[in-house]
């Protein structure tokens, strides 16, 4: 698919997402949301068809994004409060879609991420940051509101941090970002990509079938009571267990080979085919 605003790339079962509006550092307006919702969703359909196992998200330029474009909410005074909502809830929609996705998802960050580009980290599943790099959920700052990522970076961070820090708007550094749990690896920029790698590595060696139950695991239990998680955890690993993707998990790690779904057996056979 054809984007004005973002770069995508297909590389094997890894899809690599850039947020391309580099002079207002990748800042995003009603147009850039349409187009990342899209890509959300041309991605899922991806994932179900079996053909990507992995998305990363980066930005281009300085920095990996700036979050709401301030122009664009600065002229939403002339609308409505019907377009109001319609606007905020198209913004809503792009992060639940992303958070949705049924494959790991990592955010690569660099330079800043504030405001919604903090809401964008907090809907990957792995975020790694630069050392150099800045957060902030900077929307007091502006008079406005950290309103449609709340539940996600919530779901990160916890309410102690979201008190200090939704509150003041104050920015902070990488390493108080991995403190709070909306980063998980800290590294040189200069060791940003390799990091990325790494992760993505790791996760083409789980099953994507249970990569995908394993996110959709965590957003079920979440809100549950031990007592009330029970039925639910327990079909989930009864079904798991049962399951092809299972059942070549379990029998490859009792005959010590590698799984066929591995990246690793992946390139065992092509070195068998070519070599
Ligand atoms: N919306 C619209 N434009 C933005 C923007 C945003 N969120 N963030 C940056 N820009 C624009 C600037 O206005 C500037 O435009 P200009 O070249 O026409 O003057 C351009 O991007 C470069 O910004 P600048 O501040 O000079 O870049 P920098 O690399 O020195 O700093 C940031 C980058 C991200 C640290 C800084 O721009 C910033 O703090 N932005 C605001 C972030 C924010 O509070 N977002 C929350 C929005 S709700």
């Amino acid at each position: 698919m054809a984007y004005e605003f973002l770069e995508s790339r297909r590389d094997g079962p890894v899809e690599r997402l850039t947020l391309n509006r580099p002079d207002v550092r990748n800042a995003f307006n009603e147009d850039v949301i349409a187009e990342l919702t899209a890509w959300a969703e041309a991605t899922r359909e991806a994932a179900e068809r079996g053909e990507v196992r992995v998305a990363a998200i980066a930005g281009a330029g300085k920095v990996f994004c700036a979050g709401a474009d301030v122009t664009w909410m600065a002229k939403t005074v002339r609308y409505s409060r019907e377009e109001n909502l319609d606007d905020a809830k198209a913004a809503s929609r792009m992060f639940a879609a992303i958070n949705g996705l049924p494959i790991a998802v990592i955010g690569r960050i660099h330079g800043a991420a504030l405001g919604g580009g903090a809401g964008l980290a907090a809907v990957c599943d792995i975020v790694v940051a630069a050392d150099s790099a800045l957060f902030g959920f900077t929307e007091t700052k502006l008079g406005i509101l950290p309103a449609v990522i709340s539940p996600f970076a919530l779901a990160k961070i916890g309410r102690s941090a979201a008190r200090e820090l939704f509150l003041t708007g104050a920015r902070f550094s990488a390493a108080r970002a991995r403190e709070i749990g909306l980063v998980h690896a800290v590294v040189p920029e200069v060791e940003l990509d390799g990091a990325v790698d790494g992760y993505v590595h790791e996760l083409l060696s789980a099953g994507p079938r249970a990569v995908a139950a394993a996110k959709a695991l965590i957003a079920d239990v979440w809100p549950r009571s031990v007592a009330d998680a029970m039925m639910v955890t327990a079909s989930a690993i009864a079904e798991r267990r049962v399951s092809p993707e299972g059942q070549e998990g379990l029998r490859a790690f009792l005959e010590k080979r590698t799984p066929g779904w591995s990246e690793a057996k992946h390139a065992e056979d092509t070195k068998g085919r070519h070599g």
